[in-house]
């Protein structure tokens, strides 16, 4: 299936009607077990996905599945209570539906959340990680079909995918908070089935930290449209065949109910510090 120009704008008009005047300018994209930033927001309207025309629903533990709009930290943000998985059945282009309409609305900034395995053995789970870059290069596109020229080019560019500037302004963040922070390449696997040890070791010899089965569709979709992006990986496990025991989506969302604090603390500098940006 490929949307039309006239289902985002039916979308975006749904939720418009909804808001009145408000005017979201960052969109978030909480994952699993992160979603609780969601319930922070303030002067909040929530709207679930089931309400707005051409969304689907997250059957995803730990994804509540609705939208949220209001303020956090000064910012109008849009936020993501759970989001679209390829392994849920759906195409790219339907999971990362969600940040055209965004964009519509007026969001420019995306940031972008997941838990992921630690590929890497020299970092511990629990460890939060800022995506420098993603791989995601053995299944299709979310750009494949008709190019949408409202939303950009038939070839975007990705070389910078993850805004140079929003990393610097994570780092920074981060150390005024003494949060540790790792960084590196988001490697996407698209599941449910969580991967082999081979394929550990595949990802590791092609440059992957962290793995993980979504935010990679959804950065392509953001990138395309003219969004600038900040990711962050909670890494939830060690990959499987670090350690000799099978991995449990329980661990995810117990690492992720561990790390709610740094997490959230990190997330609001980061949006704090957004108006001293220059100006787009
Ligand atoms: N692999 C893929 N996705 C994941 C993992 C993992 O180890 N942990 C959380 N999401």
């Amino acid at each position: 299936m490929t949307y039309t120009i006239e289902q985002y704008r039916q979308s975006a008009t749904v939720i418009q009607e909804r808001m009145g005047s408000f005017r979201p300018k960052v969109a978030m994209v909480l994952g699993s077990g992160l979603g609780f930033l969601g319930d922070q927001v303030e002067q909040a309207v929530a709207i679930p996905y089931g309400e707005i025309p051409h969304f689907k629903p997250s059957t995803a533990p730990g994804h509540k599945g609705r939208l949220v709009f209001g303020v956090l930290e000064g910012q109008n943000v849009a936020v993501m209570q759970g989001r679209m998985h390829h392994y849920e059945g759906y195409s790219y282009e339907e999971v990362a539906y969600a940040l055209r309409v965004l964009r519509l609305l007026g969001c420019d900034t995306l940031i972008v959340t997941n838990a992921a395995g630690c590929v890497r053995t020299d970092w511990q789970a629990g460890d939060l990680m800022l995506i420098t870059d993603q791989i995601k290069m053995f299944s299709e596109s979310p750009l494949r079909g008709e190019n949408l020229p409202e939303f950009g080019v038939r070839f975007p560019d990705a070389s910078h995918l993850y805004t140079p500037r929003l990393q610097t302004l994570a780092r920074q963040a981060a150390e005024e908070l003494r949060i540790p922070l790792r960084e590196g390449v988001y490697f996407y696997c698209y599941g449910p089935q969580y991967e082999t040890p081979a394929e550990i070791r595949a990802v590791r010899a092609l440059g992957g930290d962290a793995v993980g089965m979504s935010t990679a569709p959804e950065v392509i979709v953001a990138g395309h449209c003219g969004m600038e992006v900040l990711g962050f990986t909670l890494l939830s496990n060690m990959a499987a065949g670090i350690l000799d025991q099978p991995l449990s989506e329980q661990e995810v969302l117990d690492a992720a109910a561990a790390a709610r604090d740094k997490f959230s603390s990190l997330i609001r500098a980061c949006l704090r510090r957004l108006p001293e940006e220059l100006p787009r």
